[in-house]
Parts: C-alpha cells; sequence; structure tokens
C-alpha cells in the first residue's frame, strides 16, 4: 500500500521512524546491499583516488567507519597497510568476506577491529586517518566529535593529516523526494530480482542540524511484485568541523574538496 511521505519540520520522533530498524544493525538491508547502492551512488566517485593521494607510498592508514571494506580492501590494493575499524558487526562482517575474495598479499595488508570511533586507542601512529563517506555525520556534533577528532589525533604523529568526508549542510536541508513511492534508486540483482530504495521520511531539525530519515528497502522480482521490505532509519548529524578539529589540535590543511556536489572531504593536519 502506498504510504505517504511524512515531511516533518523536526518535530517528535514519528510511528514509522520508532519502528525502523537502524542502519547497518543485524539483518538489515542496508548492511546486506551497502556495495550495491554505493557502488551505484556516482557521487562517491573518486574519493579512493583522494585518500590514496594524502598518504606517503606503502604507508599506515587507520579508516574509522571501514563498513564493508570498500576503500580498505581498495587502499590495501594500492600498496598501503590499512587498519579499518567499525561498529557494526554487520559491516565487519562484509568487510570480512570481501578479505577473503582478496589475494593474500593484499588481504595481509589489512587488519579488521570492531570498535567506537569515539573512543578508539589502538596505541600506534598511523601516516593517516580517514573517516570516509559521512562516517562522522552518524555521531551528534559536540562530544561525540570532539571525541572522534581527539581519536584522529591520537593516532598520528605530528604533522600527519586527518581526512573527514562529511555531507553538506544545504543538501541536508533539502525536503524528500516529490513522490515518496517512487524509488530513488532501482538495482538489479544478480538473480534477475531488484533492489528498490524509497525514502518514506526525512526531516532535518534546525539548530542541533539533524537530518533524520527513513529509508526502506524492498526486494522485488522480475515481475515487480515487492517480496521483501525493511524500513531502516538513517540519521545525519552536520556542522562545521574546523572547530572542534582545532580544540583537538588538528588544524585545516586546504580548502574542502567538494565530492559529487553534496559533501566534502575536510583534511587536517596535526599540529
Ligand atoms: C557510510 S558507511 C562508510 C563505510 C566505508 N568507510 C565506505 O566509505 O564505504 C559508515 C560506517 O560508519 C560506521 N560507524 C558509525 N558510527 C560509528 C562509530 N561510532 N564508530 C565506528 N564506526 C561507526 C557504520 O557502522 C558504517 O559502517
Amino acid at each position: 500500500m502506498a504510504r505517504a511521505l511524512i515531511a516533518r519540520n523536526g518535530g517528535g520522533t514519528s510511528a514509522a521512524m520508532a519502528k525502523a530498524k537502524p542502519y547497518y544493525a543485524a539483518g538489515s538491508l542496508s548492511a546486506a546491499y551497502y556495495d550495491l547502492i554505493t557502488d551505484a551512488d556516482v557521487r562517491l566517485r573518486g574519493d579512493e583516488d583522494i585518500y590514496a593521494a594524502l598518504a606517503p607510498p606503502g604507508g599506515a592508514i587507520l579508516e574509522l567507519g571501514c563498513g564493508s571494506g570498500r576503500l580498505t580492501a581498495g587502499l590495501a590494493g594500492r600498496g598501503f597497510q590499512v587498519v579499518g575499524v567499525d561498529i557494526a558487526a554487520a559491516m565487519l562482517a562484509q568487510a570480512e568476506q570481501r578479505l577473503a575474495a582478496l589475494p593474500p598479499d593484499i588481504a595481509g595488508r589489512v587488519a579488521l577491529r570492531r570498535g567506537d570511533m569515539t573512543a578508539l586507542d589502538l596505541k600506534r601512529p598511523f601516516d593517516l586517518v580517514i573517516c570516509p563517506f559521512f562516517t562522522l555525520a552518524h555521531v551528534p556534533t559536540g562530544a561525540a566529535w570532539a571525541n572522534t577528532f581527539a581519536t584522529a589525533t591520537r593516532h598520528l604523529s605530528a604533522g600527519g593529516l586527518a581526512a573527514f568526508h562529511l555531507p553538506r549542510l544545504e543538501i541536508m536541508r533539502l525536503p524528500g523526494p516529490k513522490d515518496p513511492d517512487r524509488p530513488v534508486m532501482d538495482v538489479p540483482l544478480p538473480d534477475g530480482r531488484r533492489l528498490l530504495l524509497f525514502v518514506r521520511e526525512r526531516s532535518f531539525r534546525e539548530g542541533i542540524n539533524r537530518l533524520e530519515q527513513v529509508l526502506e528497502y524492498a526486494i522485488a522480482d522480475a515481475a515487480g511484485r515487492v517480496l521483501q521490505r525493511s524500513p531502516e532509519r538513517l540519521t545525519y548529524y552536520v556542522g562545521d568541523p574546523v572547530a572542534p578539529a582545532a580544540k583537538a589540535g588538528l588544524t585545516l590543511d586546504r580548502p574542502p574538496i567538494d565530492l559529487g556536489g553534496v559533501g566534502d572531504i575536510w583534511v587536517f593536519r596535526k599540529i
């Protein structure tokens, strides 16, 4: 049955939002189909090249929020030593699968760890810390951002770089699609079925700059019949990273690098 788009202005939690599974939770389709959806998103193209250019050849990279290992594996393939940390077991399971399919010399350059970037201490320095594809936006601005910048500082030697990819505020403020029953993505699956993605709710709360969304994943058969639906809740927090990064000892190294017009990679240097 068609469901109406609820465009709210930062009010309380809707029933749909309360019922939705958190993004990347065990059994979520956001985790199961992360690679498929991300590969189809042209706005992310080129991020690996940007991160690779920030580290010395063969250098050590710490990836905060490594997810399914998309960049972890790619950077290891380019000769870097990469430690990937993620809080979600379902995402790390995907990363493990990806590693298992890699040539042993590349997989041997990767270590995966379950952990929280706001409190991580691996007690070793890296040449580069990266926090790609809106990972920092998954935690509230304020203490969680301050602690994540402190994590980056803790894992760098003086002069080392840290790169944070953040969504743009003006994009986060945009309303959801006019027709919530029209998928924003429709991706063929190898077995002939299709993966559809709908934006069911989207609301932005000014002041705390929080975007809340209910994104519904649906699997449809070749005839278009929906076989499975999974509404999942994705929350982003946006803000200017320069002041909180400076408090943690990170200074902006260059103008933010535009990626796909929806976000920027902010590169900081440890003072
Ligand atoms: C959009 S994905 C990015 C994955 C990967 N870096 C990429 O670019 O494809 C965001 C990831 O951040 C992870 N994440 C969210 N909060 C986290 C936290 N506090 N500590 C570690 N990982 C976190 C999520 O579990 C998810 O895998």
